[in-house]
């Protein structure tokens, strides 16, 4: 039985890797310091979820808060896998407050591999990147071998440096490690402040939404449940140490997306078919920070993964608007 460290627990994709973890048998000490980003209450219900399974424990600590995380190699040696998913999220938050990015996600990022190098059973270090780090990229659809020089926020700066960092400790230790680039990840349980979550509050609230680039939007809308299979997959295949035979350190990217790029309003359109209720909408400029496209070229998580993402929107956005509707009781 494999012991899991997941970092952002409570978070999203956090909490629903380590149900997923828990199903199958392995145990897992999640670690989230439930800040206030937002709604404190969606964190705790999430996490009440996961106390409720003998194997699961959890601490509540900031990762960047180096030396009580180095605690956790005394008190769980056993550690055999980490998924770091823990990070001070959104694009458009890094623009108000850049520090907290840098405290979390740089800082944070190297707390945990520092953690990792000291577990002697470690057998595979995973860890979010983000779509955001193809930035102004125009070629399309995105490839883990495009360059990524372009960063258009602050946060998807610390997303690369994250990656940086990865391959660095994967050259000097050899700790075998995965950077996961997801692409706008929906789904029951989500995040207040991304998309579907607000169009979704918005429409039964009668508010209009705000339509930036007047509309002209696409995103790869990837559904949790193929995203957690996809973290899954990669945890159960660390990659190999090709140094030996001329090749590269222990450390791999892949793209987590579900290969077809949705325009907004086509989005949108799903959800009003859901709650039966139109949208208002108003036309707004573009933001800064934010890019117009995002679409993921899945080819290489497919075939080293098997990653197979099965989710339309069509099927995606119903689960989730039954999930809001239920948890709020609306
Ligand atoms: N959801 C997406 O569409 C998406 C897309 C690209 C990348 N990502 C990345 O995936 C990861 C998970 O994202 P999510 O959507 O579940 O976000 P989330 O905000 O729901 O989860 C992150 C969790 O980390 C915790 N956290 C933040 N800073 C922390 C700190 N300093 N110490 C301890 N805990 C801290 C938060 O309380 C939160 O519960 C993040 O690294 C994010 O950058 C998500």
């Amino acid at each position: 039985m494999a012991l899991i460290l997941v970092t952002g627990a409570a978070g999203f994709i956090g909490s629903s890797v380590s149900r997923a973890l828990l199903a199958r048998g392995d145990s897992v000490i999640g670690v989230d310091n439930l800040n206030a980003y937002y709604d404190v209450t969606l964190k705790e219900a999430r996490l009440k979820h996961l106390t409720a399974d003998k194997a699961f424990s959890f601490r509540k600590l900031d990762i960047a808060d180096r030396d009580n995380m180095l605690k956790l190699v005394e008190e769980f040696p056993a550690i055999s896998g980490i998924i770091h998913l823990a990070a001070q999220a959104g694009v458009r938050h890094s623009l108000t407050d850049p520090y907290i990015y840098v405290t979390s996600n740089v800082m944070g990022q190297t707390a945990l591999l520092e953690l990792a190098r000291r577990l002697k059973g470690l057998t595979h270090f995973v860890y979010a990147s983000s779509s955001s780090v193809y930035g102004g990229n125009t070629k399309l659809p995105f490839s883990v071998d495009d360059p990524v020089e372009q960063p258009n926020s602050l946060y998807a700066a610390t997303k690369r440096a994250g990656e940086l960092f990865g391959f660095t400790y994967a050259h000097l230790y050899g700790i075998p490690a995965t950077g996961l680039r997801f692409f706008t990840v929906y789904g029951p349980w989500g995040r207040p402040d991304m998309a579907a979550f607000i169009f979704t509050r918005q429409i039964i609230a009668g508010e209009p939404i705000k339509l930036f680039n007047r509309g002209e939007m696409w995103r790869d809308f990837t559904y949790i449940d193929d995203i957690v299979e996809g973290v899954v997959r990669v945890l159960d295949r660390p990659p190999v140490d090709e140094r030996k035979i001329g090749g590269a350190p222990p450390h791999r990217l892949y793209n987590l997306g579900n290969h077809r790029s949705e325009k907004l309003t086509d989005f949108i359109a799903e959800i009003e078919q859901a709650l039966q209720r139109k949208a208002k909408v108003t036309l707004e400029p573009m933001q800064p920070g934010d890019v117009a496209r995002t679409y993921a070229d899945i080819e290489a998580s497919r075939r080293d993964l098997g990653f197979e993402p099965s989710t339309p929107i069509s099927i995606g956005i119903p689960k989730f608007v039954d999930w809001y509707k239920d948890y709020y009781g609306v």
